[in-house]
């Protein structure tokens, strides 16, 4: 056999093998691959930037990459700490043998003190009331609930305001229910570096710690930086860092870059589960807002709105290192996607929602840009039922 016939059949047999060996790694139509080594590295970039201790963020399931399996890697990459928003986040994390430190950045009722004391999980607190509250309910419990004071120095969300913040602190230390061992602050524009916010933020953060000092207090834990605040301002670093977004790999804005070496972690695949080529003038999925121009090869894929992918105008998806429009409605956990410039494409070819194939990528910022939205809101959206499959199982 002529040598150039078999090197086209051999060239052709291995690039389509690129585009299905994941359908043959796993029986799932559509599903999220996580590096947890690359999460590792970026918890280890970011502890050598900031020089801290670093408190991995992984409230909302880890942002959407599974909140113990991150919590995991990055402990045993070198975090100190876990952050959630809610208790039950913090009560799964320990029923996984997270044996970090853990803080609940939100609010947490006092009826769940037992649960926090008993998990030994840290609290937010920035409310005289609940404090109160807090104290009584430990002292039912023989005391010892762990507490970190938030103080609302310009987020204009939860915490104490600075000018109260003296006498709120002076009361709780003298609660002997109540271990006070954290103080921080959170930034509105950290990840604008020329909004002047932030520095007058730290002014009076910093202010209230000399205060607290003159008055003997001085907390274990003090944390402020954010991502952004970690890149941005490296005085707002403290002993403590508070990372999310950028541990998962993403830039917290445009303007706030990450060293190269931190990279995102996740894809999101899926595999087109049907291809059939329609006449023209077709209809196409609900409401049929696309009509088939011409005779068009058509594609279905198993993702759809439930899994966290919008129905907007101008979704793209990656089929044999291609981009490739998304046509007519998203529908619940189906959509289609318009194959005519992807001839051998085939029912069960692996498609990429977000990452890379070949060499194109689709990126959680531009993803974001398409929704009217950021990467944070396209990775927190996934949805618990896409499973997640992780290269380093922990
Ligand atoms: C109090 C607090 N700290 C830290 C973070 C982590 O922020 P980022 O993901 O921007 O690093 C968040 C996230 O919303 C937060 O609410």
């Amino acid at each position: 056999m002529d040598g150039y016939p078999l090197l086209c059949f051999y060239l052709a047999i291995s690039s389509k093998a690129v585009y299905t060996t994941a359908m043959n790694s796993n029986g799932y139509s559509t599903w999220l691959e996580i590096d947890l080594d690359q999460i590792k590295t970026n918890v280890k970039e970011l502890i050598r930037i900031s020089g801290a201790e670093v408190m991995a963020i992984v409230k909302a399931n880890g942002y959407g990459h599974g909140a113990s399996e991150i919590a995991v890697a990055s402990v045993e990459a070198g975090a100190t700490w876990c952050g959630v928003a809610r208790l039950e986040e913090a009560i799964a994390l320990r029923r996984a043998g997270i044996h970090s430190h853990i803080l609940v950045l939100g609010y947490t009722s006092p009826d769940r003190t037992a649960e926090a004391v008993n998990n030994n999980i840290c609290l937010t607190i920035y409310d005289q009331q609940i404090g109160e509250s807090y104290a009584e309910q430990a002292e039912k419990f023989g005391g010892g609930l762990r507490l970190h004071i938030k103080v609302d120095t310009g987020m204009g969300r939860l915490g104490i305001p600075p000018e109260t913040a003296l006498e709120f602190i002076t009361k709780l230390t003298q609660m002997p229910q109540l271990n006070i061992e954290g103080i921080f602050t959170h930034f509105a524009r950290a990840d604008e570096p020329l909004a002047p916010t932030t520095a007058q933020q730290l002014i009076l953060f910093n202010t209230l710690i000399e205060q607290l000092k003159k008055n003997g207090i001085a907390p274990r834990y003090i944390h402020s930086a954010n991502s952004a605040a970690l890149l941005n301002y490296p005085q707002s670093r403290y002993d403590l860092v508070r990372p999310g977004i950028a541990l998962y790999g993403y830039q917290p804005s445009p303007e706030t870059s990450l060293p190269s070496s931190i990279q995102p972690a996740l894809s999101w695949k899926t595999r087109l589960t049907s291809v059939r080529t329609f006449p023209a003038g077709h209809g196409i999925s609900y409401g049929h807002i696309y009509h088939t121009q011409k005779a068009e090869k058509i594609g279905s894929i198993a993702i759809g709105y439930a899994d966290g992918f919008r129905r907007a105008p101008g979704n793209i998806a990656l089929v044999h290192g291609k981009r490739v429009p998304v046509v007519g409605r998203v529908c619940m956990d189906q959509c289609m996607l318009q194959l005519d410039e992807i001839p051998d494409a085939e029912i069960g070819d692996e498609v990429v929602l977000l990452g890379k194939q070949g060499d194109e990528i689709i990126s959680a910022e531009e993803i974001g840009n398409r929704w009217g939205t950021f990467n944070y809101e396209v990775i927190c959206g996934l949805s618990a039922r896409l499973p997640r499959i992780y290269s380093n199982n922990p």
